[in-house]
């Protein structure tokens, strides 16, 4: 039954798709093609991807601003490279404006490689090479420098970068039609690098609420690196902060009264692995329609536009 299901998918390969294709994937310099050619294949990986911050690596309107429109080439390298795989990294010379792109993480010495055994009995791309670097936090640290130091000096042993930024997904080969009509589902890898697609942040970050006083309204908040093998929040270059706010909020869940505290990594404020934060806090009014108190803890951007939630605690109070 196997060896028909692989027959027909040979066949249907070799009709919809033409051999030259195939060649052309693992091409480096000006003829690599776009990432968009592995969408043909790899739609899901691809969307996660697109979605994902790599893909903006260097479009990023911080980014071309601080380079002066891209003139410093040393930031260029690692934002749009040829191979993060390179001991050295170039700039792309091709779909340089797609960042950090498939082949930036998959192409090296114009062989596509991955983590994985093949499972096909013959190669849909011209080079897979299997590299055991792929599950190792060594990859991440080419590029992230700052996390992957801290992350060394945690002394983490049993989780990668991979382990909580990249969580298992079962899929078929090619989520492609036909492709997906062929059930043998694999573990596959998330390509969103977004950590609300983990199990469950509150293992790994913590809120504890102790409310004190009635009136004025007072209490704690403690914020807690529970487990995370970095700093909360991570990063070098560019902006990283991790705001906590703390409001006063009445029936409709509207806030009447706010505080924030930021953890940033500049102000060295950011958290290590076990680390406590306790931050005391008190309203200065009395709101007739009070009912509770929201603590919030985010991750958020330069103009703190766009926000994540890491954690979420509502104490009522009557
Ligand atoms: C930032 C680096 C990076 C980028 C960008 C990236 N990948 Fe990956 N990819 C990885 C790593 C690391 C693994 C292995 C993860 C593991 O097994 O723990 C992987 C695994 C895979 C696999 C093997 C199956 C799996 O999921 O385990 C496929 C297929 C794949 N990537 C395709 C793509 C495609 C297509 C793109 C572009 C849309 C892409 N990757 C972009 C790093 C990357
Ligand atoms: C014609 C369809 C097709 C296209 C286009 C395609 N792939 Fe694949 N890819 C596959 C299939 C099928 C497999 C699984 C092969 C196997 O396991 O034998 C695979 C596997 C992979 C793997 C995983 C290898 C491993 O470790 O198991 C990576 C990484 C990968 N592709 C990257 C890419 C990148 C990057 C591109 C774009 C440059 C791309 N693919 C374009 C069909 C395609
Ligand atoms: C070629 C360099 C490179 C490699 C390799 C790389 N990254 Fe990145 N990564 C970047 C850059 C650059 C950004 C910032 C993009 C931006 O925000 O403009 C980034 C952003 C991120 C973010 C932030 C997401 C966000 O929402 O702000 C996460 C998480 C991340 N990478 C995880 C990983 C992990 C895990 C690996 C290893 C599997 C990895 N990266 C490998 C360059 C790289
Ligand atoms: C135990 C799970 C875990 C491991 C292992 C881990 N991280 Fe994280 N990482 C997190 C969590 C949770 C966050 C969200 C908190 C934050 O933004 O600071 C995060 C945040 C990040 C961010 C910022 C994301 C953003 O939205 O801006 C980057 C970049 C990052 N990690 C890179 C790495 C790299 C590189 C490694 C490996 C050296 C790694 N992480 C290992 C859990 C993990
Ligand atoms: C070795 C690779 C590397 C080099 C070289 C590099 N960066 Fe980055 N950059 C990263 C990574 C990885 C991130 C994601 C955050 C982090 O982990 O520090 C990032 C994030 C950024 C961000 C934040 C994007 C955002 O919106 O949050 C800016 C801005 C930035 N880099 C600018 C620069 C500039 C300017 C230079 C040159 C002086 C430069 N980078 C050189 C790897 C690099």
């Amino acid at each position: 039954m196997k060896g028909i299901i692989i027959f027909f998918l040979f066949l249907l390969t070799a009709c919809s798709v033409p051999m030259t294709l195939h060649k052309g994937l693992a091409v480096s310099g000006r003829e690599q093609p776009s990432s968009e050619k592995c969408s043909e294949c790899h739609i899901t990986i691809y969307n996660e991807w697109k979605g994902s911050a790599h893909s903006r690596a260097y479009t990023d309107p911080l980014f071309r601003s601080i380079t002066n429109d891209y003139m410093v080439k040393a930031c260029v390298n690692c934002h749009s490279p040829e191979s993060a795989l390179d001991s050295e990294m170039r700039q792309r010379q091709a779909n340089i404006d797609e960042g950090v792109n498939c082949q930036a993480c998959h192409l090296k010495g114009g062989k596509l490689q991955g983590p994985a055994e093949k499972h096909l009995p013959f190669d849909i791309h011209p080079i897979m090479e299997k590299n055991g670097d792929y599950i190792k936090s060594d990859l991440c640290g080419n590029c992230h420098r700052k996390a992957f130091e801290e992350y060394r000096e945690s002394g983490e042993k049993d989780k990668t970068c991979q382990h909580c930024h990249m969580p298992e997904a079962q899929r078929t080969i090619i989520d492609n039609k036909p492709w997906v009509w062929f059930k043998d589902r694999y573990a596959f890898k998330k390509h969103s690098f977004d950590i609300r697609d983990a199990a469950d942040l509150s293992d790994m970050i913590a809120i504890e609420v102790v409310m004190k006083g009635d009136a004025p309204l007072s209490g704690e908040v403690t914020v807690e690196n529970k487990s995370i093998p970095h700093n909360v929040p991570t990063g070098g270059f560019g902006y990283h902060e991790v705001l906590l706010t703390i409001s006063l909020i009445d029936d409709t869940g509207e806030s009447v009264e706010k505080m924030t505290w930021s953890l940033t990594q500049e102000m060295g404020t950011s958290l290590k692995k076990g680390d406590k934060r306790r931050v005391p806090f008190e309203f200065s009014g009395i709101h007739e329609s009070q009912r509770a108190v929201m603590v919030k803890l985010t991750k958020t951007d330069f103009d703190r536009k766009k926000t994540k939630t890491l954690a979420q605690q509502i104490v009522d109070i009557h």
